[in-house]
C-alpha cells in the first residue's frame, strides 16, 4: 500500500455510498412528493408507518419529527410531571434524560452493565429505591439499546412489572436489532426511535417514530403530534407539539427501509471482521445471549493506562476518524448533575466515559479499508 492510499481519509459513516447505491430510487421518491405537494401528512407518511409496523411487528407506528420528540410524546401522553421519577441509564445520549426533564418529571440515573453498556438491572432496582427515598413516584424506566445492541428487556421488564412502572424503550440507536428473536419495537409499553441521518436507518434530516401495541396510547400520540388535536386540528383537547415527520423524509425512508435488512447483515459482517482483527489487543463489544445489534457504533475499550487522546491522534494522522460516545455520562453533565443517581453510584458509566472510543462503522466499509483501520489500531496500541 503506498503512502497516499495509507493516509486517504476514511469516512466515519459513509452516507454518500448509500446515497449512490439508492441513486434514482431516492430521486424518484422525492420527485413524487414534489409532484403531489402534500408536504405534511402526505400518503408516504401513512405508507411508511405501515411498512415500519410490518418490519417491527408493532401494531401501531406513529412517525414523528425526531427521536427526542418520540420519547417526549410518550411521556406527555402518560401525563408525567413534577414528583414523578423516570429511571434512565446515565451512559447514553442526552436526549434520553432530556425528554424526562422537559415534562417536569425527574430523571433518576442508573448504571450500565460493563460488558454490554446497557441498563444494569441491579442498579435499576437501587435507582427505584433511591427515587422512593427522595419522595418521588417511580413511574417509568427507559432502557436504551445503546450502540445498536438490544437492552436486557426481560430483566428490565420484570423489575418494571413488579414496581408498576411502564417501559419506554429508547431504540434510537437500536432499531432493527432483536431480543430473543423479537424485533425491537415490541417491548414495553412503547418504543422510540430516531431517523437522524447517522442512525442505522436514517433519513435526510430529522425524523423519528414511536411503536406501540396500545390503542389508547397510539390515539393520544397521533393527537400530541399535531398540537393535541381532537376531532380536527382546530379542536385542541390536550397540550401537544408540532412533531410530524415531513412527507419528503417519509418518502426517503421507504426507499431506505427496502435495503435495511441487507445493510444490517453487512454491518454485522463489518463488526465480525473488527472483532476477529482486534479481539486480542483491545476490549471489543460483546453481544449478550439472545441479543443482536445493528451496530450503530463499533465501540472498543483501550487497555488500562492507554492514552486515548494519543490513540485517536495516531489514527487521525493516518486518515482514520474516531469518536467518543460519550466523554461524559449524563449525571456528569452541567445540565443534569443535580438530578439523583442510584444508590451505589455510577462507577461503570464513569469508567466507560473515560476509556471507550468508536471506530468507523457503516454497511459499506470494504475489507481493504477495514484492514487499514485494524492495522492502524494494532499499531497505535503497540506503540
Ligand atoms: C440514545 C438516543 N436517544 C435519543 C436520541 C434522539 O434522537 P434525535 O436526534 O432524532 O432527536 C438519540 C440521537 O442521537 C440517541 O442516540
Amino acid at each position: 500500500m503506498n503512502q497516499q492510499v495509507r493516509s486517504q481519509p476514511i469516512p466515519f459513516i459513509d452516507i454518500v455510498a448509500q446515497r449512490q447505491r439508492l441513486g434514482r430510487s431516492i430521486d424518484e421518491a422525492v420527485s413524487r412528493v414534489l409532484a403531489h405537494c402534500q408536504f405534511i401528512n402526505g400518503p408516504e407518511v401513512t405508507a411508511l408507518e405501515a411498512a415500519l409496523a410490518k418490519f417491527s411487528g408493532a401494531r401501531h407506528v406513529i412517525a414523528c419529527a425526531s427521536g427526542t420528540d418520540a420519547l417526549l410524546m410518550v411521556l406527555m401522553a402518560k401525563q408525567l410531571g413534577p414528583g414523578d421519577a423516570v429511571l434512565c441509564p446515565s451512559f447514553t445520549f442526552c436526549a434520553t434524560g432530556e425528554a424526562v426533564a422537559l415534562t417536569g418529571a425527574t430523571p433518576v440515573f442508573v448504571d450500565v452493565d460493563e460488558a454490554t453498556f446497557n441498563m444494569d438491572a441491579a442498579s435499576l432496582e437501587r435507582g427505584i429505591a433511591t427515587a422512593k427515598r427522595l419522595g418521588l413516584k417511580p413511574k417509568a424506566a427507559i432502557p436504551v439499546d445503546l450502540f445498536g445492541q438490544s437492552a436486557d428487556h426481560d430483566a428490565v421488564g420484570a423489575i418494571a412489572a413488579a414496581e408498576g412502572l411502564f417501559v419506554l424503550d429508547d431504540a434510537a440507536q437500536g432499531f432493527g436489532a432483536s431480543y430473543k428473536g423479537r424485533r425491537l419495537g415490541t417491548f414495553g409499553l412503547a418504543t422510540a426511535t430516531s431517523f437522524f441521518p447517522a442512525k442505522p436507518l436514517g433519513c435526510f434530516g430529522d425524523g423519528g417514530a414511536i411503536f406501540t401495541d396500545d390503542d389508547e396510547l397510539a390515539e393520544s400520540l397521533r393527537s400530541i403530534r399535531v398540537h393535541g388535536q381532537g376531532s380536527d386540528k382546530y379542536d385542541n383537547v390536550r397540550l401537544g407539539l408540532t412533531a410530524r415527520l415531513d412527507t419528503m423524509q417519509a418518502a426517503i425512508l421507504i426507499e431506505k427501509l427496502g435495503i435495511f435488512e441487507d445493510e444490517i447483515a453487512a454491518r454485522n459482517e463489518v463488526a465480525e471482521r473488527y472483532t476477529r482483527g482486534l479481539g486480542n489487543v483491545v476490549t471489543v463489544p460483546r453481544l449478550a445471549e439472545g441479543c443482536t445489534s445493528v451496530w450503530a457504533q463499533y465501540t472498543i475499550r483501550l487497555p488500562k493506562g492507554a492514552n486515548r487522546d494519543g490513540f485517536a491522534a495516531a489514527l487521525k494522522a493516518q486518515g482514520i476518524p474516531t469518536a467518543i460516545y460519550y466523554p461524559k455520562s449524563m449525571h456528569q453533565q452541567t445540565a443534569y448533575r443535580d438530578f439523583p443517581v442510584a444508590d451505589g453510584g455510577l462507577l461503570v458509566s464513569e469508567r466507560l466515559s473515560d476509556d471507550v472510543i468508536s471506530l468507523p462503522m457503516h454497511a459499506y466499509l470494504d475489507e481493504p479499508t477495514q484492514a487499514r483501520i485494524i492495522a492502524a489500531v494494532r499499531g497505535a496500541i503497540s506503540a
